[in-house]
């Protein structure tokens, strides 16, 4: 089959490749020169793990393939997928304006009959309004295949995805074999719906997810203030079926996705006039967790961050990649730069997206030891192996008094900092047993 992918960023590079490892003839089209030269020469531009191995078997074989919008001249074929980006306006509502233009641009170019397949995440209601207003005197199907994947497990995530969720007109079966038809090769079950539930299955998704972090960082709050552990809580929690897999307190989520959707989210609803006093609270809990450092080096050294010299590990947003896209350490690091603190910043891999975005006196180590050299604190706000499983005796020799580490991920084992000498401080982590299951 003949697919072409519109928008080659996170979702649009794994999908193309995806589809070509399973025998499709794949096109990839941006509008970023630079991208698509990185990709012919079947080197992504971002970091996220067996996404290089994948497109370079598909350049290699000739079935994946990639070139600008303006000098794509082949059809589309099939099947053409828009998985361009939906960033946040400033009102928190989606911005469809690349969406749009791949639309528009497909419709310019197929007059021949063609199956549209919505990848980008669109607020509900939006896939109905083209198919009515865009698509109405047209050959072109719409279906809407939300993607699920996260970044740093993208790939194996698109090989073994839970489920696919395929939003369509039930009566068009002849798209719905099509659509069938590109997945063969992934083991996972169907979920057919109609293109708004689709859409909604998405954003729920994600804001229900958003909403189990932000219930576990106020359990967190709690945790501290009563001096209970929230390691204990979350551990429990996750060992009963019906509250599901296990989540970690710490400095909140980030992303280009739980912040931009819930917000959608959000503002769909104010838009229609409908109350979700739950979803504004997941909002503004996690913009509370995104202070927690802030506060605790504040209240540690009594207020004046003036000097001092503080080691952030972890940019990224996440472990296993590099995108910075709303990190928690963009608005530490700019905070305490203000305030007067001497930044040195490890990442892994996102040093590199994060320079544009960092004040420039804000030092970038290649090790974690390098940035703690002297520190007399370090925030933890990526668990990234190199992070969680340095030499943390020998950062506790290069430190400087008091040896403060304001674990934000709750990724290092407690008792043991204690015991190597640092200050050290968790998410919810006042209390003072250790869990044991048997
Ligand atoms: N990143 C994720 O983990 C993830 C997961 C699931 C769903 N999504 C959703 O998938 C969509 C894409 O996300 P992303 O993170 O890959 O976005 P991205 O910003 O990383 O990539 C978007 C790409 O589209 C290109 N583009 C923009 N306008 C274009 C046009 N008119 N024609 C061709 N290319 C164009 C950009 O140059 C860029 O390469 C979003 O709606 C997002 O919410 C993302």
């Amino acid at each position: 089959m003949k697919i072409t992918v519109i928008g080659l960023g996170h979702v649009g590079a794994v999908a193309a490749a995806g589809f070509a490892s399973v025998g499709h003839d794949v096109l990839g089209i941006d509008i970023d020169p630079s991208r698509i030269l990185a990709l012919q020469r079947g080197e992504p531009f971002l970091y996220e793990p067996g996404l290089q191995p994948m497109v370079q078997a598909g350049v290699r074989r000739g079935s994946l393939r990639f070139a600008h919008r303006d000098e794509a001249a082949d059809p589309l074929g099939d099947m053409a997928i828009i998985a361009t980006g939906t960033p946040p306006t400033s009102s928190g509502a989606a911005d469809l304006r690349q969406v749009r233009s791949a639309l528009d641009w497909i419709k310019s170019k197929e007059p021949r009959r063609l199956v549209l397949v919505m990848k980008s995440t669109v607020p509900p209601g939006t896939g109905r309004r083209i198919i009515e207003d865009d698509l109405r005197d047209v050959p072109i199907s719409y279906v809407s295949v939300p993607e699920f994947l996260r970044e740093g497990r993208a790939v194996a995530d698109w090989s073994f995805p839970d489920r696919i969720v395929v939003g369509s007109d039930p009566s068009d079966l002849a798209s719905l074999d099509l659509v069938k038809r590109a997945h063969a090769g992934i083991a996972a079950p169907f979920m057919f719906t109609d293109v708004t539930s689709a859409e909604m299955i998405k954003y729920a998704s994600n804001a229900f997810l958003a909403t189990r972090i932000s219930f576990i960082n106020e359990i967190a709050a709690l945790c501290d203030s009563v001096g209970a552990s929230v390691d204990a809580v979350s551990e429990a929690l996750a060992m009963d079926s019906r509250t599901g897999h296990r989540i970690f307190a710490g400095v909140g989520y980030g992303g280009s996705c739980f912040p931009k959707d819930v917000r959608a989210l959000d503002h769909v609803a104010l838009t229609s006039g409908v109350e979700v006093e739950l979803l504004r609270s997941v909002i503004n809990v996690n913009n509370r967790q995104r202070l927690l450092p802030l506060h605790a080096l504040r209240r540690r050294f009594g207020g004046s961050l003036s000097r001092l010299r503080v080691a952030v590990l972890g940019l990224a947003f996440k472990p296993n990649t590099d995108d910075v896209r709303e990190a928690p350490s963009l608005d530490l690091i700019e905070a305490l730069v203000s305030e007067g603190a001497e930044v040195c910043a490890y990442d892994p891999q996102a040093s590199e997206t994060a320079r544009e975005r960092l004040p420039e006196n804000v030092r970038l180590a290649s090790h974690p030891l390098d940035a703690a050299s002297q520190a007399q604190a370090a925030v933890i706000l990526t668990e990234w192996d190199q992070i969680v499983s340095a030499d943390w005796q020998s950062i506790a020799q290069r430190m400087m008094p008091p040896k403060f580490v304001f674990d934000g991920r709750n990724a290092l084992d407690k008792p043991q900092m204690l015991r190597l000498g640092f200050a050290y401080l968790g998410v919810g982590r006042g209390g003072a047993t250790e869990s044991t299951i048997e």
